[in-house]
């Protein structure tokens, strides 16, 4: 359906900005003499809020088509919310994406459905397409409820947005057992996941939206096993943690990624 393959790397609490920019400099020195892989498939860093800005002017100066994304965003424009970063100064870097409802930050940080639709509804508005995580933990997968309860973060998450804001929106299926951990879904359990997640956003925004919308599988997805999950039809790329902070790792799995445009 013309969705172009995505492999976004969360590098989560990991590199200093000196670090940062040597890692997106190695992505963007792989990536240079091999633009029909990212003409193809697109290649998303989403490094900490810190190394934004350094890194923005390092994919700028490096000649490679990269994208940048933060990794989490407060819902207001501006105000008294110490520590917190808005939509106007992500967009001000050049923030292209930003991830919203990692499972960490809901597990960690407090994040629930209605702080995510609150921040997918900022930064649709400020100009930054969210990539919504979602994901069960174990206990819910063996209970069977994995679908539903994915169902439920995914209508949370887009509540009382219109299909031409959420047009080209990502989402990401994280099972929360398969991040960091090595163990991952089957390709059918992977898929039949994302297939739910987007039928879920045909009943509430309409088929030709579900078809746009692209969904990432995440969760220990590396270069080894990136060709079995983009074989699955309804998993567009994927969103990494370890394996993305190697530059030759990381490109190895968008030049495979590519290969499932
Ligand atoms: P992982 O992390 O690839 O290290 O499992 C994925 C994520 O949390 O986005």
């Amino acid at each position: 359906m013309g969705r172009m393959p995505m492999i976004a790397g969360n590098w989560k609490m990991f590199k200093t900005p000196t670090e940062a920019v040597e890692l997106v400099s190695a992505i963007a020195d792989l990536l240079r003499d091999v633009p029909e892989v990212t003409a193809a498939a697109e290649a998303v860093v989403c490094p900490p809020f810190v190394d934004l800005k350094p890194v923005a002017t390092e994919i700028e100066s490096g000649g490679a088509n990269v994208k940048l994304a933060a990794q989490n965003v407060h819902w207001e424009q501006e105000g008294a919310f110490t520590g917190e970063v808005s939509v106007p100064m992500l967009a001000d870097i050049g923030c292209d994406y930003c991830i919203v409802g990692h499972s960490e930050r809901r597990e960690m940080f407090g994040e629930t459905d209605e702080t995510v639709n609150k921040k997918v509804k900022a930064l649709l508005a400020g100009g930054i397409t969210p990539i919504v995580c979602c994901g069960e933990t174990l206990a819910i997968r063996d209970a069977g409820e994995a679908e539903a309860f994915v169902r439920g973060q995914i209508r949370g998450a887009l509540d009382g947005l219109s299909a031409e804001e959420v047009v080209g929106t990502v989402i990401a299926y994280e099972p929360i057992w398969a991040i960091g951990t090595g163990l991952t879904p089957t390709r059918d359990e992977a898929n039949d996941v994302c297939r739910s997640i987007r039928a879920t956003v045909g009943a509430l925004l309409g088929q030709p939206i579900a078809l746009q919308v692209r969904v990432l599988y995440g969760g220990s997805a590396k270069p080894d096993n990136i060709a079995m999950f983009m074989s699955e039809p309804d998993i567009d790329g994927a969103l990494v943690g370890g394996a993305a902070l190697n530059a030759e790792s990381f490109v190895s799995m968008l030049t495979t990624a590519r290969d499932y445009a």
